[in-house]
């Protein structure tokens, strides 16, 4: 064998849930509903697909790596300047990046749980201490205690707003006010993969914080609301200076030339975007409706889907559900429902009665 890293041993190899296929053939099942990655239920925007189409006879060229037309394009979006976007084949990567940037040995980075696996994982691989801190009662980030936990040592906080797997949010104010607190030689984090979906009056994006603090970034993807997960397009917002340090380690070309022309075209259909955003939150109550009337209690969910904490063993729901087609997310201790088509919101009602008894 090889030789590994010790310190790594220890972090489980991720192993995808089973695919549709495999659920299928095991069962012996017509069809499978599959809720399980907070993907969206919908075929990319026609345009977006017509777009990829016509460049992919270019893909025999390497992307730009500057992503430069891609970046003015969301810039003019977000009304920010080209230069305070970073892309990468999607958030997952920045994410990744940014832990290494500013981790390494005695360090230490603080986050909730639970929250976004990839903060643990990302922390480790960089040699520094994940520092964790549990959610509320009600599920959310315990903004108080994230800020108490920051240490010495401590090079990075996420924020991830709203929070996956809960699905709660923290206020545009508890964030300000969090980021005022925190010392500015501490980079935030602000994780908003999500942040198409909340309808939370409260709730607001922390875009407005970056521009004036050196040390925070918003991070945002192309993978939820528009419906990109299989190209990989995320990036993040933040002062130049500061991504300018970020960017040193990123792998070369790692946007591809179809995601960064996707992402221009989608950004396009804002329309769309709200089609599909409200088609998901009326799933998003027909499910919590659902879960209500049985007296399953689950926490509240300003995103694409639900955290829940089934009245039997968790691990055991979700067994069940797979038999019957349906895959959600083994969380132990609770399960994560990601919202799906009106049919397929249907049939996971269904079948959890069936598996409910
Ligand atoms: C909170 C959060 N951040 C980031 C990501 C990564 O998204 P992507 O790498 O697809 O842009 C996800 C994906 O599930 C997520 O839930």
């Amino acid at each position: 064998m090889p030789t590994f890293r010790p310190d790594l041993v220890d972090i489980p190899v991720y192993r995808p849930g089973r695919t549709p296929g495999e659920v299928r053939r095991e069962y012996g099942l017509e069809s499978i509903v599959k809720l399980a990655s907070n993907e969206c239920p919908y075929e990319p925007f026609p345009p977006v697909t017509e777009a990829i189409g016509r460049a992919a006879s270019a893909i025999n060229r390497y992307p730009d790596n500057g992503t430069r037309e891609v970046r003015s394009a969301v810039a003019a979006f977000l009304e920010v300047s080209p230069d305070q976007l970073w892309f990468g084949g999607g958030s997952n990567e920045l994410i990744y990046v940014t832990a290494l940037a500013v981790g390494g040995p005695g360090t230490s980075a603080v986050y909730a749980a639970p929250s976004f696996g990839l903060y643990r994982i990302a922390t480790r691989l960089a040699m520094a201490e994940g520092v964790e801190v549990p959610l509320d009662e009600d599920d959310r980030h315990d903004l108080d205690a994230i800020l108490a936990a920051i240490r010495p040592d401590t090079t990075v906080v996420y924020v991830c707003n709203p929070n996956n797997p809960t699905g709660t949010h923290v206020s545009a104010a508890q964030v300000e006010a969090f980021v005022e607190a925190v010392p500015e030689r501490v980079l935030v984090v602000v994780d908003e993969a999500y942040f198409e979906f909340p309808t939370a009056p409260d709730f607001a994006s922390a875009l407005p914080l970056v521009a004036d603090r050196d040390n925070v970034v918003v991070a945002r993807t192309f993978s939820k609301a528009y419906g990109l997960a299989g190209l990989r397009a995320g990036f993040f917002i933040g002062p130049a200076p500061t991504l300018e340090e970020l960017r040193r380690i990123q792998l070369p070309f790692s946007v591809s030339t179809l995601a960064q022309v996707a992402a221009i075209e989608a950004v396009k259909h804002q329309d769309l975007v709200q089609e599909r955003t409200s088609a998901n939150r009326r799933g998003l109550e027909a499910i919590t409706a659902g879960l209500a009337t049985r007296g399953i209690d689950f926490a509240d969910s300003q995103t694409n889907f639900v955290y829940v904490r089934p009245p039997m063993d968790a691990t055991g729901c979700f067994e069940a559900l797979q038999r019957r087609g349906i895959i959600v997310r083994d969380l132990g201790g609770a399960i994560r429902i990601s919202v799906g088509t009106e049919e397929e919101n249907r049939r996971l009602l269904e079948a959890l009665d069936e598996v409910l008894g």
